[in-house]
């Protein structure tokens, strides 16, 4: 596994490329969710093709105030499950490698799907995904890319920017990894206190409450669902919605690719989680 550190760096490395790539973003604290996008990636590239990962903690995503200094940077853990999973090219700009020149004037803005739901809670956020998302594109320049449902959102914001912007990028969606008890994994769960912990795994249970409810009034499923998270004394709902899985548009009633979407905090931890209704 080759490891790059510096754009200059990668720009070397890629003058005489020619393989397929398919490029996995995170910003690292891999867990299983990261490596079933390894594996699909792979599946994807062929033996033959070239699969990339890379790491970067994106500031421009965290809003003011967020937990970006405090975000878990395992790198030698994150780097031998990369080595492990058979990963071609780790890019990992290193600390002091300027992603962002300090006077940067420039951003993408996906301006429809990105209002509800987390871009409501979280001013800003999909426009630093958006950007760096971007940014990785260009450098990487793959032929394409895995992204989690678990984000199901930043999924259809990517392919959407993807769409309107001509990125030659296929957009590959992985499936939700969960611990044994349905939490869904997420670098952040280690924020959680034992407490916090055992109470998250109502977020799933609710989510699978509502799928399978023959209730169609989407008010009716809401209410259901916040009365079940809120049976835990530590839950705290950010948003529970019903929206069109293409458009992320509300719904009135539950209808073939109704999405359920929710956030809930767990003291500062905030979990998101979604399902599709029909
Ligand atoms: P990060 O949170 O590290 O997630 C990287 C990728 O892993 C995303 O596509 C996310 O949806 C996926 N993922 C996370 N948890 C998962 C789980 N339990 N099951 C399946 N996939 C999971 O998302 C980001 O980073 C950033 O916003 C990024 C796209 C890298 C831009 O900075």
């Amino acid at each position: 596994m080759k490891i790059v550190s510096t754009i200059a760096e990668l720009q070397a490395h890629d003058r005489n490329r020619n393989r397929f790539r398919v490029l996995v973003p995170t910003m690292g604290a891999l867990h299983a969710g990261h490596v079933s996008l390894i594996r699909l990636a792979r599946k994807h590239a062929g033996e033959a093709g070239e699969v990339v990962v890379s790491i970067f903690v994106n500031p421009l995503q965290f809003e003011p105030g967020s937990d970006f200094t405090r975000y878990p940077r395992p790198e030698t853990a994150d780097e031998k499950i990369c080595r492990a999973k058979g990963v071609d090219l780790l890019f990992r700009p290193s600390a002091n490698e300027k992603m962002y020149a300090d006077d940067r004037s420039t951003v993408v803005e996906e301006s429809a799907l990105s209002r509800g739901l987390c871009g409501a809670s979280r001013p800003g956020h999909f426009r630093g995904v958006c950007t760096v998302v971007t940014k990785l594109f260009h450098l990487l320049a793959p032929q394409a890319a895995v992204f989690g449902e678990k984000d199901f959102q930043q999924l259809a914001i990517i392919r959407r920017m993807v769409r309107d912007l001509d990125f030659p990028i296929e957009i590959i969606p992985g499936a939700i990894v969960r611990e044994a008890d349905g939490l869904a994994l997420s670098s952040r769960n280690q924020y959680l206190t034992a407490e916090e912990r055992a109470q998250a795994p109502i977020i799933r249970q609710a989510l699978l409450d509502a799928v399978q409810s023959p209730e169609t009034a989407v008010s009716k499923v809401i209410s259901a669902v916040r009365q079940k998270i809120e049976s835990v004394p530590l839950a705290r709902i950010d948003y529970v919605e019903i929206v069109g899985a293409d458009d992320l548009q509300p719904r009135l009633v539950v209808e073939p690719r109704s999405l359920l979407a929710v956030a809930v905090f767990f003291g500062k931890t905030r979990l998101i989680d979604n399902i599709l209704l029909r």
